[in-house]
C-alpha cells in the first residue's frame, strides 16, 4: 500500500468554549490529494493549522514519515516538508514576486543572489504550470496569480505536503481548472496535497479520498470513486439538502430600480460603466451575471451611493437618487449585502448585537431615540442568530470572531429583515457552505416573495440561473445581453460574458 505521509491521531483542540477538533483521526498518503469536507466551523482550519504548527494540540500527535512530530510554528513545519497556503495570503503587497518567496527564508550572513533565485523561480514555475512574472510586485497580480506565487514560495522551501485553505473560494472558474492541473503536476511529482472545500464538484474533480469533518469530529472517510454529491452533502450537513427551489411564479411588478446610461470609474481611475441600462421591479430577482471585474461591483456601490457615478441617471421608485449621500438611499427602503462583508458589511471589532442592530438601533423597539434598551437589542440578536442559524461563541463577542458564513448571515438577516424595498446582494453566497448557501439563497427567494426588488450580482453562473427571474449579462462595463432565466442557455450567456457578440438575444 501507499506509505503515509502525515498522520493525526487523536488530536484535539479546544477554544474558550468550543471543541473545534473532537479526536480526530486522518492520515495522507503520498501522491494523494486528501479533501477536508465540512461547513463552516466544522474544524478544518484548525487541524491544517495544527499541521502548520500554527496552533498546537491539547490531546493528540502528529506524525511524519511515520515519526512523531513535534511541530511549534510553520517554520518547523516546513523542516518537516509541510506549507501552508491560507485562505488570507501572506504576502507583502508592495515587495515583489521574488522578494516574497525567499522573505524570511534567505539564512542570514548570505547575500541575495538573484539571479540564482529567479532561475529556480522560473524552474519551479515552468514545472508545475505556475505562470507568474518574478519581477511584478505583488499588488500588481490577480488573486489567481497571487495564489501561484504562495504555491511557489512552498515549493521553493521545500514542501512535500501542501496544505490548501479554501483555495477555490476567490477563484474563477477557468482559474479554478487551472488550479487543479497544477494540483495534478504536483501529486505526479511525488507529493501530497490536502485540499479544502466545501463545494462538492470540486471535491469530487480532484480527490482522491476525501474525509468529512462536522462540529468537530470525523464523519468518515471516502474513497472519490465510492462518492457522490448527495451522499456527501449529507454527510456534511446531516440532513437532505435542497439543490433545487420551489418558487411562485413572478408577480407583474412595478419599476423598482431603473438605471439609465449609467457611466462611472474605479477607485484608480478607469472607467468601469460604461453605459449601464436595466430595471429591476418588485417582485423579481434581477441576475447580473458576469466575470469579475467588469463593473458589477462599481454598479452596485453606484446605486448605494457609495461611489459617484458620472453619468447617466438612478431611479428608485420613482424619485431620481443618482449621487445622493448613502444614507438618504438606505431611507428609501434599500438594503445592501456588499462583497466585501469584513470591511464594508459589518464592524468587525464589535459584538454580534451592535452589528445585528446597527440598522434599527434608532428606532422602537431597540431605542426611544434617545437611549438603546440592551435587554431590547439582544432579545433581537438572539431572535436573528435563531432563525438564521448563526454560530456565535458569545453574544458580545466581537464579530471577527465568527466564521465567513457565519458572518454572512448576520449580515444577510440583518439586511433583510429591514424587509427592504429593493435588496442589493453582491456575490451573497461566496465562500459560504452548503448549508449556509442553502439558507441565503432561500431568504432571498423570501424576500422577492414578500416583493421586494432584489439585484443579484454572481459570479456564479449556477446561482444565477437557479435564482433570478431575469438574467443581464455585464461585460465591460455594459448589459450586452437580456435574458429570462426560463430558457436560458448556460452556453449562451457564457459566451457573452466573454464578450461574444451577434448571439441571439433580447438586447438590454
Ligand atoms: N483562534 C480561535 N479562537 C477561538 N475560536 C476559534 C479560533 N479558531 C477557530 N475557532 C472556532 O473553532 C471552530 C472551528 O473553526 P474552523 O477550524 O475555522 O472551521 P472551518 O475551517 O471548518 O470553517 C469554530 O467554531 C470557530 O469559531
Ligand atoms: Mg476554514
Amino acid at each position: 500500500m501507499e506509505n503515509i505521509v502525515l498522520e493525526a491521531r487523536n488530536i484535539t483542540k479546544y477554544f474558550p468554549g468550543i471543541l473545534a477538533n473532537d479526536h480526530i483521526n486522518f492520515d495522507l498518503y503520498s501522491k494523494e490529494v486528501h479533501t477536508l469536507l465540512g461547513e463552516n466551523g466544522a474544524g478544518k482550519t484548525t487541524l491544517v493549522n495544527i499541521f502548520d504548527g500554527l496552533y498546537y494540540p491539547n490531546e493528540g500527535e502528529v506524525y511524519v514519515n511515520g515519526k512523531i512530530a513535534n511541530i511549534n510554528s510553520p517554520l518547523d513545519a516546513m523542516k518537516f516538508g509541510i506549507g501552508m497556503i491560507h485562505q488570507h495570503f501572506m504576502l507583502v503587497d508592495t515587495l515583489t514576486v521574488v522578494e516574497n518567496v525567499v522573505l524570511g527564508f534567505q539564512k542570514q550572513g548570505f547575500r541575495l543572489d538573484n539571479n540564482s533565485i529567479v532561475k529556480k523561480i522560473q524552474e519551479i514555475s515552468e514545472q508545475y504550470n505556475l505562470k507568474v512574472n518574478p519581477y511584478a510586485k505583488i499588488w500588481q497580480l490577480s488573486v489567481g496569480e497571487q495564489q501561484r506565487v504562495e504555491i511557489i514560495k512552498m515549493l521553493y522551501r521545500g514542501a512535500n505536503i501542501l496544505i490548501l485553505d479554501e483555495p477555490t473560494a476567490v477563484l474563477t472558474p477557468q482559474e479554478i481548472d487551472s488550479l487543479f492541473l497544477i494540483i495534478n503536476k504536483i501529486k505526479s511529482d511525488g507529493k501530497s496535497v490536502i485540499f479544502i472545500s466545501h463545494k462538492l464538484e470540486e471535491v469530487l474533480k480532484v480527490s482522491d479520498r476525501i474525509t468529512v469533518l462536522k462540529k468537530g469530529k470525523v464523519v468518515g472517510t471516502v474513497n472519490k470513486e465510492h462518492a457522490t454529491e448527495k451522499e456527501l452533502a449529507l454527510m456534511m450537513v446531516g440532513r437532505e439538502v435542497l439543490f433545487r427551489f420551489d418558487r411562485k411564479p413572478t408577480a407583474d411588478g412595478k419599476d423598482i430600480l431603473k438605471i439609465e446610461n449609467l457611466e462611472g470609474y474605479n477607485d484608480r481611475g478607469v472607467k468601469r460603466l460604461k453605459g449601464v441600462n436595466l430595471t429591476v421591479k418588485s417582485g423579481e430577482i434581477f441576475g447580473i451575471a458576469g466575470v469579475a471585474g467588469n463593473g458589477q461591483e462599481e454598479l452596485a456601490e453606484s446605486i448605494t451611493g457609495l461611489r459617484k457615478s458620472s453619468k447617466g441617471k438612478i431611479f428608485i421608485g420613482s424619485c431620481e437618487s443618482t449621487n445622493l449621500l448613502p444614507s438618504r438611499i438606505l431611507k428609501k427602503g434599500v438594503n445592501y449585502i456588499p462583497a466585501d462583508r469584513i470591511r464594508t458589511g459589518l464592524i468587525p471589532n464589535l459584538s454580534s448585537v451592535d452589528n445585528a442592530i446597527l440598522r434599527c438601533y434608532m428606532r422602537k423597539p431597540i431605542s426611544n431615540t434617545f437611549t438603546v434598551n440592551f435587554t431590547k437589542a439582544k432579545d433581537y440578536a438572539n431572535k436573528i442568530i435563531t432563525e438564521f442559524n448563526i454560530m456565535v461563541p458569545r453574544l458580545d463577542a466581537p464579530v471577527k470572531l465568527l466564521s465567513g458564513g457565519n458572518m454572512q448571515k448576520l449580515l444577510l438577516a440583518r439586511e433583510i429583515l429591514e424587509e427592504p424595498i429593493l435588496l442589493i446582494a453582491v456575490h451573497p453566497t461566496r465562500g459560504l457552505d452548503i448549508g449556509a448557501t442553502e439558507l441565503v439563497r432561500k431568504k432571498l427567494i423570501e424576500a422577492r416573495d414578500k416583493g421586494a426588488a432584489v439585484l443579484l450580482i454572481s459570479e456564479d453562473l449556477d446561482e444565477i440561473i437557479m435564482l433570478s427571474d431575469r438574467i443581464g449579462v455585464i461585460y465591460d462595463g455594459k448589459i450586452v445581453g437580456l435574458v429570462d432565466s426560463k430558457n436560458a442557455q448556460i452556453n449562451n450567456i457564457g459566451l457573452m460574458m466573454g464578450g461574444s457578440k451577434n448571439l441571439n438575444v433580447q438586447k438590454g
